[in-house]
């Protein structure tokens, strides 16, 4: 029955989880609110703001979960894919705690990691399975066989599509995370009302670099005949968007389970918020008979629990690391 203790530092979020025997007990998180006034996570001061955070996130996580440090049996860490200077805080962190307790150290991918989210709540989804991990960093299709068998068999060329929310959500004047305030005005808005050209990738791969040059010269080109074009269109805009995104993602989803024959399709990350995505999601798994799986959204944003739910695993499988390892700012599955 281990006891792990996870520490996640990729990008903006400082968090820690106590896990044992599968299930977890805690999962703190500290946003970084620094960013939004800077339209977008800057590095350098994520930082410094794990820096500040990552005593008391810990800290938070053991008496949360009613854990002394003495009764852990390992520490698990993010190692990457993520922000250098981020994951450093975190990685040399859980060096430093292993070494002092003297138990093992678990290294995790967090694109694994947003995958096995979905083993943290219930329904659980049947290996093998389909995940679309989707947030501001990631746009992948996983596909999954069992808890550490995965292949990425689809990604982004250039943006992640949260970026391309996100910078979209910029270019009219919304603040930082875009992505969310775009959903809201889409509610109410007319996605037919301009259409975007969604761009051929071979494969199962994505781009969103072509749309968002679409997006941005569609907007000069309306603001200079009318300057008010975006406060008299705003919400048929968002939805616009909003839909020619999701059908990019769709699009790939589709072919995907086309070619596995898999109909347990996931998503992960931060734009499974997404009701657009939601939305269409169900309706395509109705004409196609796929079990659709959507863990919390406090799972699908970045977070510690779905570390711990990797180092579980590795745990059980004895897969440790060396005292010597380094963060990964690029790290496949
Ligand atoms: O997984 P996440 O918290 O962090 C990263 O690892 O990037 O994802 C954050 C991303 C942001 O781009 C944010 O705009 C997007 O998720 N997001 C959404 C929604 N909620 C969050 N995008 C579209 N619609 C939403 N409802
Ligand atoms: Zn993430």
């Amino acid at each position: 029955m281990p006891t792990i203790l996870a520490i996640e530092s990729s990008c903006d979020e400082t968090s820690a989880s106590v896990i044992q025997d599968s299930k977890i007990l805690s999962n703190i998180i500290a946003n970084q609110k620094i960013h939004e006034l800077y339209g977008g996570v800057v590095p350098e001061l994520a930082s410094r703001e794990h820096q500040k955070n990552i005593i008391p996130v810990v800290l938070g996580a053991l008496d949360a979960a009613k854990i002394h440090k003495n009764q852990l049996d390992a520490i698990a860490f993010t190692r990457g894919p993520g922000l250098l200077g981020a994951l450093l805080v975190g990685v040399s962190f859980a060096k430093s705690m292993a070494l002092a307790l003297n138990i093992p150290l678990i290294e995790v991918n967090h694109m694994q990691a947003h995958v096995l989210a979905h083993f943290i709540g219930e329904p659980k989804p049947q290996f093998p399975f389909l995940c679309l991990t989707v947030s501001g960093g990631h746009t992948q299709i996983v596909l999954v066989r069992d808890y550490l068998d995965m292949e990425v068999i689809g990604q982004t060329q250039d943006d992640a599509v949260g970026e391309a929310f996100d910078k979209t959500a910029k270019l009219l004047g919304l603040p930082y995370p875009g992505g969310p305030l775009i959903d809201k005005y889409a509610k109410e808005g007319n996605s037919l009302a301009f259409p975007f050209p969604k761009s051929e990738m071979p494969d199962l791969n994505f781009s969103f670099s072509g749309i968002k040059t679409a997006i941005l010269y569609f907007l000069q080109n309306n603001t200079q005949k009318n300057p008010q074009f975006i406060q008299e269109n705003l919400k048929d805009i968002c939805a616009s968007v909003q839909y020619s995104l999701v059908e990019i993602l769709m699009q790939k989803l589709r072919k995907a389970s086309k070619q596995t024959k898999i109909k347990e399709i996931t998503i992960a990350g931060g734009v499974a918020a997404n009701s657009g995505l939601r939305n269409s999601l169900q309706t395509e798994a109705k004409k196609h008979n796929w079990n659709v799986y959507i863990p919390d959204f406090q799972y699908c944003t970045d977070n510690a629990a779905m570390i711990a739910m990797v180092a579980h695993y590795k745990y059980l499988a004895q897969d440790f690391c060396e005292q010597n390892v380094g963060a990964l700012a690029r790290w496949e599955i």
